[in-house]
């Protein structure tokens, strides 16, 4: 009998890209959302909808459209914090980026908790966006730096955990590794953490578009993630704090509407969470990703993950049925303990050569270090090919990669 499928597959048109692009006739098939998702029409349509009605600067105007404008903007807020558990939208900081979000923790709560010999615990399967800013506070201030590795089975190693944390402040781990797909343990690690007096910052840029989040029940202190991959434009992106730690820390950027006073002596922060988010904010960007929101929620974000995990699992059995050990899939084999990434190795073949023929076929994958380059070096490879599914792939789009990769094979042997 077959199965019905956990999310129906005229979804796929609700993405125009995705039919309006062709390679050789037929419609691209797209399998690189863990760089950036497809935006839906409804996206699409109420950000020019917005544009086209509502359109006025924000927190500045008295008039008609700047009031509307201001309530739209507040009212997106409290829709992101509700999507993501957050117990007030005054926790919601809105960024341009996770890249952003990550940064706005290491300059502000970092420059103004953290001095020379404090410990900071990250992971090296971490993306950069959760390295660099703490290698340059590193720099700066002669902060300790220590890494919670890799296992062999591709998960974190947390059998030395309480000694990494023994006298740490931060604890910093993605969610969901956007090379592995490996799921970490949030939970255990957040809990870890403040056993041990730290707090727990976590990279949500791959968890919050696949699976339901709710950040109370993760239980960190900071979590960010990025609208561009969860359907909504680029530009956004989000921080939320428990609010006595925003309340706590000092203003990131200056100017604009973070201020409550300025004198020719001094200033007065604004309330949070606008006391972060100086100059005009991305207006129609968090508008877009209001809308984003409404249509993960309509398809359900358990549903979305049912269906990527059946896909994984069908993506896994597929590579491994087709190309044997000639294709190295490196992450989790179980598809509930990872997400829809699959970075790869295929014979020798550069993962960039790859990417190449594969878009000749009109498959697209990334290819790449995936700003994992320490993980990278864990792995022992400079690179590797990387295909990464979402809600809007299905079967067909797996039986794409796999017959690109085969005629791949007979073009590299040649
Ligand atoms: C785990 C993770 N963190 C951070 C980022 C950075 O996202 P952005 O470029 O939107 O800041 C990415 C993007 O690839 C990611 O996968």
């Amino acid at each position: 009998m077959a199965m019905t499928p956990v999310i129906s597959p005229a979804v796929k048109a609700d993405f125009p890209l995705l039919s309006k692009v062709e390679v050789g006739g037929r419609p691209i098939v797209y399998l690189d959302s863990a760089s950036t998702s497809q935006k839906p029409r409804a996206v699409i349509e109420a950000m020019d909808e917005f544009a086209e009605t509502t359109y006025a600067n924000v927190h500045r105007g008295v008039y008609g459209i700047a009031a509307a404008a201001t309530e739209r903007y507040e009212a997106a807020r409290a829709k992101v914090a509700r999507f993501v558990g957050a117990p007030s939208a005054n926790g919601i900081v809105f960024t341009k980026n996770v890249t952003e979000a990550m940064n706005l923790v290491a300059y502000s709560w970092g420059r103004a908790n953290l001095d020379a010999g404090d410990v900071v615990v990250l992971s090296e399967i971490e993306h950069h966006a959760n390295l660099v800013p703490w290698l340059m506070l590193r720099e700066e201030r002669g902060i300790e730096l220590r890494f919670i590795r890799m296992a062999d089975d591709y998960t974190l190693d947390l059998s030395d955990l309480d000694a990494l944390l023994d006298g740490a402040k931060l604890l910093g781990v993605t969610a969901m590794s956007n090379v592995l797909g490996t799921l970490t343990p949030v939970r255990q690690l957040t809990d870890a953490a403040h056993a041990a007096g730290a707090l727990c910052l976590v990279d949500g840029a791959q968890y919050v578009p696949h699976l339901p989040t709710d950040v109370r029940e993760l239980g960190c202190d900071f979590f960010g993630f990025t609208g561009h991959k969860m359907l909504g434009p680029t530009g956004i992106g989000v921080l939320w704090a428990r609010e006595e730690l925003l309340d706590a820390m000092p203003a990131f950027l200056g100017g604009g509407e973070m201020i409550r006073d300025v004198r020719l002596d001094g200033w007065t922060p604004n309330d949070i969470p606008w006391k972060f988010e100086a100059g005009t904010p991305p207006i129609v960007e968090v508008i877009g990703l209001g809308a984003a929101i409404d249509y993960l929620e309509e398809v359900g974000m358990s549903a979305v993950r049912e269906h990527e995990i059946e896909l994984s699992g069908y993506a896994l059995r597929t590579l491994a049925d087709r190309f044997g050990d000639e294709l190295l899939v490196q992450g989790p084999s179980d598809p509930t303990a990872r997400g829809g990434v699959f970075s790869f190795s295929y014979r020798d073949v550069h993962p960039h050569d790859l990417s190449q023929v594969l878009d000749e076929r009109g498959v697209c994958v990334r290819a790449g270090h995936h700003c994992a380059k320490p993980l990278m070096r864990r792995l022992g490879v400079g690179a590797t090919a990387r295909a990464s599914i979402y809600l809007y792939n299905d079967h067909s789009d797996i039986d794409a990669l796999a017959d690109a990769l085969e005629a791949a094979g007979e073009f590299f042997s040649l």
